[in-house]
């Protein structure tokens, strides 16, 4: 329901919670950052003169977004399983601008707040779409805390929902598929009498293990407003969960079947079970789902035991190497023994990947791209280049880590025939994979770590993609394709890629083709012997974060050279370290922590926060990011306490914004008996997807 924000503080506990650092990363701040590498920061790379460029209009295929009802133009059909096929889409659409919107953000902003509630502005309503535990298969019971088992759980929705995905489902905007990610657990605020991972039972770690990854609702519009929420009443033939437990995937591409990845339970290696840590992710032009595996190491243990040759490759990743149960463990090999190192060396390296869900095919099994390489994957998100070839972008969400594109080999075949269908199925499995090396066009001297502008008025430059790998062979002396697909971390330190301040969402505009990443933080920055601050992550000890343009040259998402700016440095705009592309700071929001973007029609920049450091809930704030508006960026909602935003997903009509309330209540202390956040139902936290929507049935944010 609609509520006037009042700023009331009603926990003590603000920004990145402890709790937040144990389970979602395994406390990854307070161990060295993985990336040990000597690679040369920005300011030792050769700059290349690059003009700068405005608008880039895409061309013919280069602007695809999936759209609702009568927006739809263009489809890419998919069969539907066990129901009708009737108008059953994954709607491709080329999208013109809404010119007479572009950059009329008209809501008025919420103000920062603590409340233990979900806040849209005056004029706006939000609902829960589903929440955890909530069944989505048929014939099990609704979320029962002291009852749950692993069966109930495989068949509720998952915990921890992070990557939202809306796909159109028919031609009239009726119904939709909502997939969403479920990223991890949160153990304490889901079983009653919690003490520790090690006091759980085995019955309870099976529970989280179903808890983890995706969820696949069939969706319906509520009457003819932008709210939404689950189909009920009978057998939903596309509902689905993915879980941890026992879902088979099907690895594709070059290293497939490598030795790298056979286990004693899959001695062919093309066949993990389960998938882990899904963070964000995307939504294919061809109507699938793009999920990324992100903190996959704090599932293991037993590294200290693992063959030595081996070590340097898991430590890269963040698994211990010198301890068989790192702290924070969550002791799922008490449940399946391949969580185990000692004895299954090689199943760490079975997750790590991007994989792909078509959500039109129940049946289908999942898939995990292999040639999209190995690290630890915040989401992949794709635009079909001006020759026809897809590219995703791709963040590795690590301190000091690296930016990637994939261009496929094959060319996306528009229309909706099923053999286009099938072909575009394919696009993922085979192609080119590169890694971004920054560099600035200001004097390393003006670069003095506190966010002070250079004298051009502008962190900004040019960069370039450096071929890592393209199909089987490899461009990293020293290293077969094999193994830089698996051990991309590895590959891209090799080569001098820039190190980044925790890339997570990279995501192209398709109105433009301008690519925008999410730089959460990175508070080593410039601190003690970590690198110091350089034109693309430009301050030290940098809490606040910020977001980087990249526009590849000529407009074409294919090229390997890039120019770039930050038009986004966060924080609170009365800190003189921060910029909004020069726009007033006394008219935009305050912003910490940007973690997932998305777009409107009208091409406006939504962005989500993760761990907010300016006393107040996490939340969503949208700008427009062309003309003169851009830098405007204003907040649209805030999260209970101790939850992170994320999806976000603006739907192609503008009339619905969704959004996942991942872990609210996830503060030091809180448990379920005694929760710190009792949304969204008044008795205890449980994460949840939301459906924001215009009372007057207006487009979002205009
Ligand atoms: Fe799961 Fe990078 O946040
Ligand atoms: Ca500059
Ligand atoms: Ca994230």
């Amino acid at each position: 329901m609609t509520e006037e924000p009042r700023l009331l503080a009603i926990l003590g506990h603000r920004g990145r919670d402890a709790k937040t650092c144990l389970y979602r990363c395994g406390n990854a701040c307070d161990h060295p950052a993985p990336n040990e590498s000597a690679n040369p920061y920005l300011g030792d790379v050769i700059n290349t003169a690059l003009t700068r460029r405005g608008v880039v209009r895409a061309g013919a295929v280069g602007a695809l977004v999936l759209g609702f009802g009568a927006t739809a133009t263009a489809t890419a059909s998919a069969p539907a399983a066990a129901e009708p096929a009737a108008g059953s889409t994954a709607q491709a659409v080329l999208r013109e601008p809404a010119a007479d919107r572009a950059g009329a953000l008209t809501f008025k902003p919420i103000p920062p707040n603590e409340l233990d509630s979900l806040i849209v502005p005056n004029g706006y309503d939000s609902a829960v779409v589903i929440r955890w535990g909530d069944p989505i298969l048929p014939g099990v019971p609704g979320l029962d805390v002291r009852h749950q088992t692993a069966q109930r759980q495989s068949a509720q929705f998952g915990y921890n929902n992070d990557f939202l995905g809306v796909l159109p489902l028919g031609r009239d905007g009726r119904r939709a598929l909502l997939v969403a990610n479920h990223e991890y657990t949160n153990e304490e605020l889901m079983f009653p009498g919690f003490t520790s991972q090690e006091a759980l039972t085995v019955e309870q770690v099976k529970v989280a293990m179903a808890a983890h990854g995706m969820s696949v609702v069939e969706l319906e519009r509520v009457g003819g407003t932008g709210q939404w929420r689950p189909v009920g009443g009978r057998l939903r033939p596309y509902n689905r969960r993915i879980t941890m437990l026992e879902t088979p995937f099907r690895f594709t591409g070059p290293a497939a079947g490598s030795a790298w990845l056979r286990t004693a339970a899959d001695p062919k290696g093309t066949t993990p079970i389960g998938t882990l840590n899904n963070c964000s992710g995307g939504v294919t032009p061809w109507g699938t789902v793009l999920s990324g595996e992100e903190n996959f190491n704090q599932y293991f243990v037993g590294g200290d035991a693992a063959p030595a040759e081996l070590k340097p490759r898991l430590a890269r990743y963040g698994i211990s190497t010198t301890v068989r149960v790192p702290a924070g463990s969550r002791r799922w090999e008490r449940a399946q023994e391949r969580f185990d190192l000692a004895l299954h060396p090689n199943e760490a390296h079975r997750f790590g990947w991007i994989v792909e869900v078509d959500p039109y095919e129940p049946g289908s099994r999942p898939r995990k791209h292999t040639a999209m390489g190995r690290f630890k994957h915040e989401g992949a998100n794709v635009i079909v280049a001006r020759n026809g070839r897809v590219v995703a972008y791709m963040g590795d969400d690590e301190r000091f880590d690296y930016l990637y594109k994939f261009v496929s080999d094959r060319e996306f075949r528009p229309g909706d025939s099923a053999a286009a269908r099938r072909h575009n199925l394919t696009l993922l499995e085979s192609g080119t994979l590169y890694v971004a090396k920054v560099t600035g066009d200001s004097p390393a001297a003006e670069i003095d770590g506190s966010g002070k502008l250079p004298s051009d008025g502008a962190f900004d430059g040019t960069g370039r993609w450096i071929k890592l790998v393209s199909g089987e062979r490899s461009y990293v002396p020293g290293m077969s394709a094999v193994e830089v697909l698996t051990f991309t971390r590895l590959a891209g330190d090799a080569v001098g890629a820039t190190k980044m301040d925790r890339p997570e969402d990279v995501q192209p505009s398709l109105l433009t083709g301008k690519v925008y990443a999410a730089m959460t933080n990175n508070t080593n920055r410039g601190v003690g012997t970590f690198a110091a601050a350089d034109e693309a992550n430009p301050r030290n000890a940098n809490k606040h974060g910020h977001i980087f343009e990249l526009v590849e040259d000529r407009g074409d998402n294919t090229a390997e050279s890039f120019t770039w700016s930050l038009p986004i440095v966060c924080g609170d705009p009365a800190d003189p370290s921060t910029y909004f592309a020069g726009y007033d700071k006394s008219a935009v929001s305050p912003i910490s922590c940007p973690d997932n973007v998305a777009f409107d029609s009208a091409g406006n920049l939504w962005i989500s926060t993760d761990g907010n450091q300016l006393d107040s809930n996490d939340g969503l704030f949208a700008t427009a990011i062309e003309g003169s508006e851009r830098g405007h960026l204003k907040q649209f909602l805030t999260v209970p306490p101790g939850a992170e935003t994320c999806g976000p997903f603006v739907t192609g009509d503008d009339r619905s914004v969704f959004v996942a309330v991942q872990h609210p209540g996830e503060i030091t202390g809180a448990t379920l008996d005694d929760p710190a956040s009792t949304w969204p139902d008044g008795d205890f936290a449980k994460p949840a997807v939301v459906v924001t929507w215009r009372l007057d049935g207006g487009p979002i944010g205009s």
